[in-house]
């Protein structure tokens, strides 16, 4: 397994050669300006947590480039629907295998409603059980209890969580979050890309290492492999 980040909580995972894209938000991404092009993503299915315009934007797009299945709460499946889009929808605590996992859509505590206002459903996570790894992606989410039910079920290798606060959890959170998901290595998300949730980067990292944890922050275009 193979994740890249391209800013926000935009990601990319290659499983066995399929290509997941998370919540994808680059054309409307200051920091992802001359480093990311939308036009060299590919795409076999995008995950969205919720309807967020910072989650969101790019979906429609790039489900119409490249043909990808949209997966996401029976809202916004809907939504994508509409539009003559590919979808498979889950809603929260349903899980369906597809051909690189198994893919939970899991709770998340957070508010989803398009930039239009349309309705976009109860915001989420996922939890992917891969060939050979398995990860969860907590969405945009405080920090909650539903979390401990995840390693009930799934022994997590990665946990994606937010960090930058203010509309998440923070890094004090998030570190509880990682206790809850029994994961101990992190990849932080959704923080730095505007003003309300900027992070000291080092700062994260200690506290994270003093928990005996460890914080992953890639750059915009770097990668990890599972
Ligand atoms: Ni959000
Ligand atoms: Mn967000």
């Amino acid at each position: 397994m193979i994740i890249t980040h391209y800013g926000h909580s935009t990601f990319a995972i290659q499983i066995e050669g399929i290509n997941l894209v998370v919540d994808p938000f680059i054309t409307g991404n200051e920091q992802t300006k001359n480093k990311v092009n939308l036009d060299d993503i590919e795409a076999d299915y995008i995950l969205l947590t919720h309807a967020h315009q910072d989650h969101t934007l790019d979906a429609g797009t790039l489900a119409k480039k490249t043909g990808a299945v949209i997966i996401s709460n029976y809202e916004i499946a809907n939504y994508y629907e509409e539009k003559g889009l590919e979808v498979h929808p889950l809603n929260h605590g349903g899980a369906a295998t597809f051909d690189f996992g198994r893919l939970k859509y899991v709770a998340a505590v957070h508010t989803s409603s398009f930039a239009d206002g349309t309705y976009g459903g109860q915001p989420g996570g996922f939890v992917i059980e891969g060939a050979h790894k398995n990860i969860y992606i907590a969405g945009d989410t405080g920090l909650t209890m539903d979390m401990k039910l995840i390693p009930m079920q799934t022994k997590l290798d990665l946990a994606i969580l937010p960090i930058g606060d203010n509309f998440t959890m923070g890094v004090d959170d998030a570190i509880l979050a990682s206790d809850f998901v029994e994961c101990d290595k992190v990849l932080g998300c959704h923080y730095d890309t505007f003003g309300y949730i900027e992070i000291d980067h080092e700062e994260a990292k200690r506290k994270f290492y003093e928990k005996g944890k460890d914080l992953m922050l890639l750059g915009i275009g770097e990668s990890l492999e599972l």
